[in-house]
Formats: C-alpha cells, structure tokens, sequence
C-alpha cells in the first residue's frame, strides 16, 4: 500500500496510474470491520481503492471529543494492508485546511435536524472535508456507511447541489455479534458499557418488529422510555424519519428508518435501522 501526507505527492501518483476507477473510503481512522466492509466493498468494484484517515478537527464541536479520538495509525495502517488496500491518504490539517479557513454550505434543514439539533455545526465540518477530499482525490464512486445515515444524507445533498461527478454507495452497519454498532467510539466504553450499549441496538430491532402495532409516536415514547431504563444510558433522541428527507415519518413515506442517539456512561453513540 502506498502512503501519501500531502495531495501533491499523492495527486502526481494518481496521474500516473491513470485508473479507469476510484472508489473512495474516507475515515477518521480507528479503524475497524465497519470500516474494512467499505474498503472491501470498494476493492470489489473499483480499479483503485484510496482510503483517507484524517481527524477532521471541524466537525468536533466537543474539544474533548476531538482530544481523545483514537488515532492507532500503525494499527490502522496493518489493518488496511492486510485488507490490500491500494492508498492510503493521511494528511496533517494543513495539508487539508487555510489557516482560519471558514465557509458554509447551506444544505436546509438537514443540517439542523436530529444529530445537528445535538451537535451544532457537525455537518457543515463534514460537508466541508468530505468536498476537500473528493476534489483532491476526484473519485469515481465514494463508499459511505448506513451507520450514519444522516451523514451519507447531508454528503448527498451537497453532492447533488454541486453538482460533483462522484456516485455514492451506501455501505450497510456491521455490528458486533451481540448487536452493537462497530464504532471507533466503543473502545471508550468500560466492560459494563458496552452491555448497557446494547439497548440501542435492542430497541431499533424492537422498534422494527412492532411497527404497524402502534402510532409512531408511541413507538417512538416507548422506545425512549426503554432506553431511558438501562443504566448509565442517557437518550437524546428516538425518532422514526423519512429515509428521503429525514423528516418526522408520516404514512406517506416510502422508506422509515429509527435513528438513535445515547451518551452510554461517558460515551455517545449513535445507531439506526430501516424499518420499512
Ligand atoms: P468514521 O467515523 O471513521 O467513519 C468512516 C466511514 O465508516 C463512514 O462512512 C461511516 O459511516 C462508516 N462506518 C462507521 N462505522 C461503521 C459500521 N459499524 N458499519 C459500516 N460502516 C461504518 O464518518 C466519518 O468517519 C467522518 O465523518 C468522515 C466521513 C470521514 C468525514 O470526516
């Protein structure tokens, strides 16, 4: 696997291969299953797989959060080469930002809803690396996760309103096999946690087996009440959304997915499901 810091360097090495195809899997690193699908899922249709690990500073609107990310690169690097993928992309901030770079991509109301309500300025962070990524990477196909859904919502909306030559594929959530989500988050999560944790999971499949028995509502009620029942888990929201617009889902949507976010002890996380 080749390694490239700075998009010059890797820039002039993807000129001279000439792929017909890039697929693309941006991460913050830490990487695990959920993250190695992707770049499996990448290999199987691509010429060329490029992965990114970058910490994006700008979309942490907790410092602490953005202090203790993991950031295990020898690990991380072992695991793509074992994984044979073909690039990887690990710049320093200032190979990615100006100093006191600041813009803002109006992408309406999907910025403020469910996981923007609780994390103000997240997406705008996200739309921001991920349009930095793609025009210095220019991939043909960009492999996002369902784990976040309303990430892969957000990216496609700026994708369609700038009209980027890049097609998006969504990656389904792998999940441990008592249910939780893989996330980069988990290792912050005590042995006690991560058994607590597995009430997200629970009660999305929970949430799916019972719709259509109540109002959506209720659904959502109950469900919040059921998480709100396990120790050190603290809810911030259950909602059943539109999977088009993310929007509170009516009997008109076509496709509902339950979304879920929970600070489990000191930790948040987040989970979804498609229930309909
Ligand atoms: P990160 O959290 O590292 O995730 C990188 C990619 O892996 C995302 O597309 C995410 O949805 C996917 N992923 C995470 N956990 C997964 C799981 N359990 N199953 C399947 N896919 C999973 O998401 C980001 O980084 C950043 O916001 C980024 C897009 C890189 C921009 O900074």
């Amino acid at each position: 696997m080749k390694i490239f810091t700075t998009r010059t360097d890797l820039q002039q090495y993807l000129a001279s291969l000439n792929s017909k195809t890039i697929g693309f899997v941006p991460t913050m690193g830490a990487l695990h299953s959920g993250h190695l699908s992707l770049i499996a899922q990448a290999k199987q249709n691509n010429d060329l797989v490029v992965c990114s690990i970058f910490v994006n500073p700008t979309q942490f609107n907790d410092p602490k959060d953005l202090e203790r990310y993991p950031r295990p690169i020898e690990a991380d690097i072992d695991k793509l080469t074992t994984a044979t993928c073909d690039v990887l992309f690990n710049p320093p901030v200032t190979e990615v930002y100006d100093d006191n770079e600041q813009w803002h991509l109006n992408i309406g109301q999907l910025e403020f809803l469910l996981e923007g309500e609780f994390r103000p300025g997240h997406y705008q962070g996200v739309t921001q690396v991920v349009y930095k990524l793609l025009t210095i990477v220019k991939p043909t196909t960009l492999y996002l996760g369902q784990k976040d859904y309303q990430q892969f919502m957000v990216v496609s909306r700026m994708v369609d309103l700038l009209n980027l030559p890049v097609k998006m594929v969504m990656s389904p959530i792998e999940r441990e096999p008592e249910g939780l989500a893989m996330s980069s988050r988990n290792i912050h999560l005590s042995a006690d946690d991560r058994l607590h944790a597995l009430v997200l999971s629970r009660t999305l499949n929970w949430a799916k087996e019972n719709f259509g028995s109540k109002a959506i509502f209720e659904l959502e009620q109950e469900a919040m009440e059921r998480l709100q029942t396990e120790p050190s888990v603290t809810p911030e929201y259950f909602e059943l959304a539109d999977g088009k617009t993310l929007l509170p889902a009516n009997e008109n949507s076509q496709t509902i997915v339950a979304l879920t976010a929970a600070k489990v002890g000191k930790t948040r996380l987040i989970d979804n499901m498609i229930i309909k």
